[in-house]
């Protein structure tokens, strides 16, 4: 299969090394120096486990010079550019899927339109609106759950692969499926859980993983932030708390406050869909207010 991937990020790197285990995968990036790190076998993230496997492994990954020659023929099309949150709209900007949309447009082979697949953190409905905008293509949905201090390592070995595709569409199913199990025979343990769903349903769980994650660390910094008031070992708490198997012993660690690429982000965006969904909203807004009662509770102490 010959696959192209937009983006040499963690998320578009990591993937296309995945990728090209077993299928032809070309890159591109508007950053040269990111295609020029591939071109040498080296990593454009830094990760030393990405490093290993370019030069250790047989990969079919390659680097071309002009967008025609990586997306001309496409069976897939991978979207993985940075979406940041827009500071004054406080929603994700997604304008770097509509530059890598245009390149596109200009280069794929009208007899067989490939296969977009939006890999970047999108709000729910972006994609669906994508489609409306584009309809000679397919669209599909895959989120990424990687950490980007094990970016490679995570990535071939994920905790679960979502495909979320349009029902409506005569070929979303099966272009799903193939995609799938394209992804199933590159990953290191072929029982990874893959889960096929709607589109705006894998839009969801992006973000309400994400969110979730936003919502345990505010709840152990909230935790911590408590016992260093009334002066108890907010360490030995979190462990008696923990012992419950329904808690669990993990991601309980307080610190100063999330922060990062994506934790940030995806709470606002998600709060944002929330919104323009008419639904009321509290457990996320908390958390992010949380997080900012966290930072100041923490510089105070330091002060
Ligand atoms: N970093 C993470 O931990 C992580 C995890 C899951 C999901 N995500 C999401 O995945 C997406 C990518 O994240 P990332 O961390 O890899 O971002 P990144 O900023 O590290 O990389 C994005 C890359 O896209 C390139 N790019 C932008 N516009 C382009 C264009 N028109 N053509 C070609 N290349 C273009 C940029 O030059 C950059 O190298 C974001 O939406 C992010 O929210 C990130």
């Amino acid at each position: 299969m010959k696959i192209t991937v937009f983006g040499l990020g963690y998320v578009g790197s990591t993937l296309a090394v995945l990728l090209s285990r077993q299928h032809d995968v070309f890159v591109l990036d508007k950053n040269e120096q990111l295609v020029d790190a591939i071109r040498n076998d080296r990593s454009p993230i830094g990760d030393a486990k990405m490093e290993e496997c370019l030069q250790k492994e047989a990969l079919n990954l390659f680097t071309p010079k002009e967008v025609a020659e990586a997306v001309d023929g496409a069976d897939y099309i991978f979207i993985a550019t940075n979406t940041q949150l827009d500071p004054e709209a406080g929603i994700l900007d997604i304008s770097s899927i509509h530059r890598v949309m245009e390149s596109v447009i200009s280069s794929y082979d009208k007899s067989a339109p490939p296969v977009i697949v939006v890999k970047s953190t999108v709000p729910t409905g972006f994609t669906e609106d994508l489609k409306r905008r584009y309809p000679e293509f397919d669209f599909l949905f895959c989120p990424e759950f990687l950490r980007e201090k094990t970016a490679m390592e995570d990535v071939l070995n994920p905790s679960r692969i979502i495909v979320g595709y349009d029902e409506t569409s005569t070929n979303g199913k099966s272009a799903a499926e193939k995609l799938g199990a394209a992804i199933l025979s590159c990953v290191d343990d072929s029982s990874t859980p893959l889960l096929y769903t709607s589109i705006p349903e894998a839009e969801s769980i992006k973000l309400f993983a994400n969110s979730y994650l936003a919502l345990r660390l505010s709840f152990f910094n909230e935790l911590d932030t408590f016992a260093t008031v009334r002066g108890l070992d907010s360490s030995l708490i979190i462990k008696g708390v923990c012992l419950d198997p329904r808690i669990g012993d993990y991601y309980n660690v307080p610190g100063p406050g999330f922060g990062g690429k994506c934790l940030p982000k995806d709470t606002r965006q998600l709060i944002a869909d929330f919104d323009n969904a008419e639904v009321p909203e509290l457990v996320i807004r908390a958390a992010v207010e949380e997080n900012e009662l966290r930072k100041e509770f923490v510089a105070e102490q330091e002060s």
